[in-house]
Parts: structure tokens; C-alpha cells; sequence
């Protein structure tokens, strides 16, 4: 009997990069939704650092067909709820307090909580998750630290996010434990102001192909 996948890996596996994208507008993170899924990038993280991100969310639920839009910068268990009722699919912090933790289970949301150091990975698997955010991936010890996670850590799968660039994101996407990773490379401030959504959707195709 094969043991089913959890719903957090399962979604993740739709795209090799998660877009990490903070919305100034509903309008804006409509547009940018709608080119990263064009670009074959459906899977999105609109982060909670403006007043505009739950709406964002709602608005790109409604209004954007193929999106699996996420909600990012969750930090306590009343933004987990917040962002569920949003109608986020899954949620990402940048750590994991035991509070969250228990909140991410009580809510049911499929969640990808970050993890820097072994004891913060093991606490998460006492938690009944098997899959996280590893951040801040570069400074926090990059490719040798996700390789050294792989021997006693062998069922784990992680997304790691941080300080990831396109010259970079080969040799992540190239660990056996890496099943996407995260980036805001491909909504930088400049496209976003000048609503330049073709380049957007260009960043986004030329990112997908990175795991053809
Ligand atoms: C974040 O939460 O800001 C992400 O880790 C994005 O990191 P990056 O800007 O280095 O891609």
C-alpha cells in the first residue's frame, strides 16, 4: 500500500519556483497572478507585509483560473485563520513557534513552515509535518546545509527561500531533498511599477524552464 503524500507537497510539486510577491494593490496582484500562471508559475506566495495581502488573496481566488495562490509571512495562529478563511491554499512562515505549529493543525491548512537549524526541523516533525521552508536558505548555510540535512533526515523535503538567485537556483533545484524553492526575483519593484506584466510573465517562463 503506497502512504499518501501530504496535501503541502503535493501542491508544491506543480512548479519548480514559488514566486515570493508583496502586493501593493488588488489590482496589481491580479495582473502579476494572472502573468506568473501564464508564465507556467501557478503556484504564488503573496506575503502578509501590506494592508492589501488578504485582499490580494481573495481577489486572485476569485479572479485568477489555475492559480494556487499561498499566503506568505504568517506569524501567528490568527493569521493562520485569517488566511485560511482568505481562501489561501497553504500558508509559509519564516519559522515555526510550537503556537503556530499547533495552529497550522488545528486549522487543517496545508502549511510550510521555515526551518533554519536541526532542532527547529526536528520540532516540526514532532509535529507531524515532513515538509518545509528552508530560510533564510543562502545565509543560513545554502547547499552544503540542505545536503548535510539529507543523512538524518532522509523523509524530509524542503523549499528553500532566501537570498535564491536565477544564476543560483540550479544547484538548489539539483538537491534530491529540494522540491521547489522560493523567490521574489520574479516580481521586482521596477516591472511592478511600471505594470510591465509581459516581462513578469517572461521571468516566470523562463523560470519554469529551469525544471523541463
Ligand atoms: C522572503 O520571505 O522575503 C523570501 O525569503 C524571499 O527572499 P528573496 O527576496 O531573497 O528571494
Amino acid at each position: 500500500m503506497s502512504v499518501a503524500e501530504s496535501p503541502i507537497r503535493a501542491l508544491l510539486r506543480h512548479a519548480p519556483v514559488i514566486p515570493v510577491y508583496t502586493p501593493a494593490s488588488i489590482e496589481e496582484a491580479v495582473q502579476v497572478a494572472s502573468a506568473l500562471v501564464r508564465g507556467g508559475l501557478p503556484v504564488i506566495e503573496v506575503t502578509l507585509r501590506t494592508p492589501a495581502a488578504l485582499d490580494a488573496i481573495r481577489a486572485i481566488v476569485r479572479n485568477v483560473p489555475g492559480a494556487i495562490v499561498g499566503a506568505g509571512t504568517v506569524l501567528d495562529a490568527a493569521q493562520v485563520e485569517a488566511v485560511r478563511a482568505a481562501g489561501a491554499a497553504f500558508g509559509v512562515s519564516p519559522g515555526a513557534t510550537s503556537r503556530l505549529l499547533a495552529a497550522i493543525k488545528a486549522n487543517h491548512l496545508p502549511f510550510l513552515p521555515g526551518i533554519a537549524t536541526a532542532s527547529e526541523l526536528m520540532a516540526g516533525l514532532e509535529a507531524g509535518l515532513d515538509t518545509f521552508k528552508f530560510f533564510p536558505a543562502v545565509p543560513a548555510g545554502g547547499v552544503a546545509m540542505l545536503s548535510s540535512f539529507a543523512g538524518p533526515f532522509p523523509q524530509v523535503k524542503f523549499c528553500p527561500t532566501g537570498g535564491i538567485s536565477p544564476a543560483t537556483a540550479p544547484d538548489f533545484l539539483a538537491q534530491p531533498n529540494v522540491i521547489c524553492i522560493g523567490g521574489s526575483w520574479l516580481t521586482p519593484k521596477g516591472l511592478l511599477e511600471q505594470h510591465d506584466w509581459p516581462a513578469i510573465e517572461h521571468l516566470a517562463r523562463a523560470t519554469a524552464a529551469l525544471r523541463a
